[in-house]
């Protein structure tokens, strides 16, 4: 979907664990950024008409055959260009340099002697600590390039080009290791590229609703809503787009949290114009589930179920053309050993809840280049309440995956009755948006307890609580031991079956987040 901003700057991601979060420092300077193929020609960059252009890192070496490759004329654009490691190495060769494998791949913090840093490195100490991380560098450079920094052992730590305005830097601006790594972003965006910086996520959410209506039409879109915050925000950008040319599923697997069908129905009658189908599937999931104790059985019966409810209810709403999905980037990951970029591949287990294959529909993803937190100050942006927006996660296979061993119905309603006392101390605790998912686990064994003078033999539950900026790396949440012993002494008591209450201390990695 063509974006409208008339300030924006292009990552060319050349297969970069870190492209989504130079996207992210970008915008940070509030400047739209938008993550494409390597491979875009310079024609349609001409066309898309950015204000600069970053060439991410990337895991493969610039000699190696079939290494990704830009067009080598976008450097004649006379569009600034950022080549961040690979993406250096790339300008530099492209453009008359050497690289080299260096003996010993460098990974980790490095000293940067700044010797001549000019606009890119205005502000910055002579001396800064930059983050390396490669196996090749540029070993040398044509004489149209200058050197701007070094460190022990990398020379070239940064190269202007003297007559066209391509940079590139060996290290990593992009992450925190770099601690001045945002002003060097900043310098190339607002002095190289010259951009103002006035960008907000208001313009996107005016910009999408407004390509959305162009490209809808008079045709119909249908909205998978799950409960989560994700498909809120699509829901809603659509239903102010489009209005009632908008239907949403909701599937009740029966595998949702304690009222949250009835609040996702509650909260969608307050909010939206558009109409709400709700499929009641619960006994369709728990049959499929019945004997299922394996955790990769578990999601895909539960996506073969989701697919088949959600393609049975869409084929009865008449004339509709698109769906929308909530994808947001984090769920979209590099395809083919990453060299086509964030092409459209979605995690596979992100896919549970995701796209029914065979239904012919034409998709609308209006969030894949944003993050969690800017997806919900996007739902702030749109009027959602807080309830919705500041929703924890929840996975797509929704409880059955918290509900270790088999999932039946009396075992969920344990967990759920559980859960529910986790979040609402939590809640009451104000650590509800200080934590980033808080839930119980139902574990699949049983120990002996002691209850007024009778001995019991009864379910384990597991709170889990994580700290996390982006889901992908996770800290345990210290939480205070008033409120576990509260949340501990309230679940033995008033959840009939279980005696015992443990927390788990796992970090990811190398534990997840959810435990199956
Ligand atoms: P893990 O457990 O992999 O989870 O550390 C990372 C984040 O992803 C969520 N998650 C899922 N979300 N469908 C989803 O939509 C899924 O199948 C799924 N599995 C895990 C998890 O809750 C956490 O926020």
């Amino acid at each position: 979907m063509s974006k409208l901003s008339d300030e924006k700057v292009l990552v060319l991601d050349f297969g970069s664990q870190y492209a989504q979060l130079i996207a992210r420092r970008v915008r940070q300077e509030q400047v739209y950024c938008e993550i494409v193929r390597h491979d875009l020609s310079a024609e349609r960059i001409r066309e898309l008409a950015p204000k600069g252009l970053i060439l991410s890192g990337g895991p493969s070496s610039v000699y190696e055959q079939g290494a990704p490759k830009c067009d080598p004329e976008i450097f004649r654009l006379g569009v600034p260009v950022l080549g961040i490691c690979y993406g250096m190495q790339l300008a530099c060769e492209a453009l008359g340099g050497q690289v080299e494998n260096t003996p010993a791949r460098e990974y980790g913090r490095a000293h940067c002697q700044v010797t001549n840093g000019g606009e890119l490195f205005a502000g910055v100490s002579a001396k800064t600590e930059v983050w390396m991380s490669h196996g090749d560098q540029v070993a040398q450079v044509s004489e149209d390039f200058e050197p701007l920094a070094a460190t022990d052992t990398c020379r070239l730590a940064a190269v202007k080009h003297r007559h066209l305005p391509v940079y590139g830097l060996q290290f990593h601006p992009e992450v925190t290791h770099t601690p001045e790594g945002q002003k060097i972003l900043a310098n190339f965006l607002k002095t190289a590229c010259g951009c103002s910086g006035t960008w907000k996520l208001g313009d996107f959410a005016r910009e999408t609703i407004e390509s959305v209506r162009q490209l809808v039409g008079k045709d119909r879109v249908i909205c998978g809503l799950s409960g989560g915050v994700d498909s809120a925000v699509v829901a809603a950008l659509l239903s102010q787009a489009i209005g009632s040319q908008l239907s949403c599923i909701l599937v009740d697997n029966g595998l949702l949290r304690k009222g949250e069908a009835e609040s996702v129905i509650q909260e969608f009658s307050d909010h939206f114009q558009s109409d709400l189908h709700v499929v009641h599937a619960e006994k369709r999931f728990l049959d499929a589930l019945a004997g299922v104790v394996d955790p990769q059985e578990k999601r895909r019966r539960i996506g073969h179920a989701f697919i088949d409810c959600f393609a049975d209810e869409a084929t009865r709403i008449k004339g509709a053309k698109f769906l929308a999905q909530g994808t947001l980037y984090p769920d979209v990951i590099e395809s083919g050993g990453a060299v086509d970029g964030p092409a459209a591949t979605i995690k596979l287990h992100h896919n549970v809840g995701g796209l029914p294959e065979d239904l012919d529909f034409e998709l609308i993803e209006p969030l894949r280049d944003l993050f969690k937190d800017e997806g919900r100050r996007l739902g702030e942006e749109l009027g959602l309440p807080e309830e919705i927006v500041w929703r924890h996660p929840f996975p797509g296979p929704g409880l059955a995956v918290r509900c270790l061993g088999e999932v039946t119905k009396p075992r969920l309603d344990t967990l759920r009755e559980a859960d529910a006392i986790v979040v609402e101390e939590i809640k009451r605790a104000g650590l509800y948006r200080q934590t980033s998912q808080s839930f119980a686990v139902l574990l699949p064994i049983q120990s002996v307890g002691v209850m007024g003078d009778a001995r019991t033999y009864e379910d384990a539950v597991a709170v889990r609580s994580v700290d996390s900026e982006d889901f992908m790396t996770a800290d345990w949440s210290q939480l205070p031991y008033e409120l576990l012993a509260t949340i501990s002494t309230r679940i033995i008591n008033e959840v009939q079956g279980v005696n015992r209450v443990v927390y788990d201390i796992s970090s990811k990695p190398p534990a997840t987040i959810e435990w199956e």
